[in-house]
C-alpha cells in the first residue's frame, strides 16, 4: 500500500511555484496577487482562509484577506466583488464558502470575473472545463488529478466511482476522470444519496473518490483488494482528549480500508494540502494569462 502524500506533493508544487515567482521578480515583473473574501466567523473557514494566506507568503505571492461581518448584506458583498474585479493589481480571488444564509451563493459566484475566478466556480469556467477548453479547474479536483498523475496511478480504462455530487468536488471530479488525457480516460460512476446498492457499485471500483462529509463512511467490506482510495472528507469530530476539543476525520475508515488499498490518501495530509497548492497554481496561471 502506498500513501498518496499530500503534504509532500503539495510542498513540491509550492516549491515549483516559488521558482516561477522568483523568476518573475528577477525580471522585475509583478508577482501574483491572491485575495480571499471571508464573510462571517465560521471556525473551519477561518482556518482554511488563514492557511491559504500563509501559503501565499511561502511562495512569494502578494495576498489580501478581506474580512466581512456575519451580517453583511448581499449587496455589500456584490459591491466588494465588483471592486476586486476592477482592481488591476489583483490577479485572482476567492469567496470562501459557505456564505451566511441572507446571501445567495449563486449570485455571488456569478459576479466573479471568470478571468479572476481561481476557484473555478463560475459557470463559464465550469462549462469550459467540461468541454476541455482553457479554464480554471476547481482546486480540490485539480489537486486530486495532480496526486494521481505524480504517483503515476493508472486511470485509463479503470472504473472510477465518485461518491457525492457536490458542485465543488464530486460533480467536477466525475467529469475530469472521464476526460481524455492523463488522470482521465476512466469509466465513471457518480453516486449520491439516492444511489441504490452503493456497496455493490463500490466493490466493482478500481478507484473510489469519496466526498461526502460523513466521517469513516467507507468501510473495508465496501471495497475490493487493490483499490485506489481518494478521501476528500474533512470533518471535525468532538474529542475531549485533544486540546482543540476535536479531531479531523476523513470519509474513509482508514484503519481497515488501507489494508486492502494499493494507494490511499490519509486525512489529514492527503487532499487538503493539495487544494491549497492548486489554488496557488491557478493564481499563478491567472497572472501568466494576463501577460501572455
Ligand atoms: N469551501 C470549501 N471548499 C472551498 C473551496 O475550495 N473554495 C472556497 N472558496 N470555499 C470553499
Amino acid at each position: 500500500m502506498i500513501i498518496l502524500d499530500g503534504n509532500k506533493t503539495s510542498s513540491e508544487i509550492k516549491d515549483e511555484i516559488a521558482i516561477d515567482v522568483n523568476k518573475m521578480k528577477e525580471h522585475g515583473e509583478k508577482v501574483p496577487h491572491l485575495a480571499a473574501v471571508l464573510v462571517g466567523d465560521d471556525g473551519a473557514s477561518l482556518t482554511y482562509v488563514g492557511s491559504k494566506v500563509r501559503a501565499c507568503e511561502r511562495v512569494g505571492f502578494k495576498s489580501t484577506l478581506v474580512q466581512m461581518s456575519t451580517t453583511t448584506t448581499e449587496d455589500e458583498l456584490l459591491q466588494k466583488i465588483n471592486e476586486l474585479n476592477e482592481n488591476d493589481d489583483i490577479d485572482g480571488f476567492i469567496v470562501q464558502l459557505p456564505l451566511p444564509e441572507q446571501i445567495d451563493e449563486q449570485k455571488v459566484l456569478m459576479a466573479v470575473d471568470p478571468s479572476k475566478d481561481v476557484d473555478g466556480f463560475h459557470p463559464e469556467n465550469f462549462g469550459k472545463m467540461a468541454l476541455e477548453m482553457e479554464s480554471f479547474i476547481p482546486a480540490t479536483p485539480f489537486g486530486i488529478l495532480q496526486l494521481l498523475e505524480r504517483y503515476q496511478v493508472k486511470t485509463k480504462g479503470k472504473h472510477t466511482v465518485v461518491i457525492g455530487r457536490s458542485h465543488i468536488v464530486g460533480r467536477p471530479m466525475s467529469i475530469l476522470m472521464s476526460q481524455k488525457g492523463n488522470a482521465g480516460n476512466s469509466t465513471v460512476t457518480l453516486t449520491h444519496s439516492y444511489t441504490k446498492n452503493l456497496s455493490e457499485i463500490t466493490k466493482q471500483a478500481d478507484i473510489i473518490i469519496v466526498a461526502l462529509g460523513i466521517p469513516e463512511f467507507l468501510k473495508a467490506d465496501m471495497v475490493k483488494e487493490g483499490v485506489v482510495i481518494i478521501d476528500v472528507g474533512i470533518s471535525r469530530v468532538p474529542d475531549e482528549t485533544h486540546s482543540r476539543g476535536y479531531i479531523i476525520k476523513g470519509d474513509v475508515d482508514f484503519e481497515s480500508v488501507s489494508k486492502k488499498a494499493s494507494f490511499i490518501t490519509p486525512v489529514p495530509g492527503g487532499v487538503g494540502p493539495m487544494t491549497i497548492a492548486m489554488l496557488l497554481k491557478n493564481t499563478l496561471i491567472a497572472r501568466q494569462r494576463k501577460t501572455s
